[in-house]
């Protein structure tokens, strides 16, 4: 399989690589750059463990070929954490025991982020759709979306919206 190169933003900072065209985003960030906040589950496109942001928005990095990430911005769950200081989403997680085994979390994070980035105040329905793609099998999911109801909340709190 030819390789080629490789130039996106990896968390915020340009990186740079040499990528089999067949590699899968998934497997470049755990395998080749160690990476393993993300998680691998069914490979498959059905459990959301795997889920990380590009240009912002949720996408399952099992069903993306590193490749075509080129010139875009991905995001993995370790760029939330900033100077020791958890993201919201995080700590809506770690307050509203969101988590169990954890092995789900860091997709739930991450798809709950993009949630987050464009809607402030999710509902209820809102956050059950965008999270619909995950699966847990320890929490039972109300934790989960109370979680995200706390990290919208202190968004809110911390970055009060503009008057019209
Ligand atoms: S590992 Fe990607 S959706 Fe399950
Ligand atoms: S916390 Fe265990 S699978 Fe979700």
């Amino acid at each position: 399989m030819s390789k080629r190169i490789l130039t996106c933003t990896l968390n915020g900072r340009r990186h740079d690589g040499v990528v089999p065209g067949n590699i899968l985003l998934l497997d470049y960030l755990r395998e080749k750059l160690l990476m393993t906040g993300t998680k691998t589950g069914c490979d498959g496109g059905e459990c959301g463990l795997c889920t990380v942001l590009i240009d912002g928005a949720p996408i399952l990095s099992c069903l993306t070929l590193a490749c075509s990430v080129e010139g875009k911005s991905v995001e993995t769950i370790e760029s939330l954490e900033q100077g020791g200081r958890l993201a919201a989403i995080q700590e809506g997680f770690h307050v509203k025991l969101g988590s169990q085994c954890g092995y789900c979390t860091p997709g739930y994070i991450m798809a709950a982020e993009g949630l987050l980035r464009r809607k402030r105040e999710p509902s209820v329905d809102e956050i059950k759709d965008a999270l619909g793609s995950n699966i847990c099998r320890c929490t039972g999911y109300v934790k989960i979306i109370e979680a995200v109801q706390y990290a919208a909340g202190k968004i809110r709190d911390e970055r009060p919206a503009r008057a019209a």
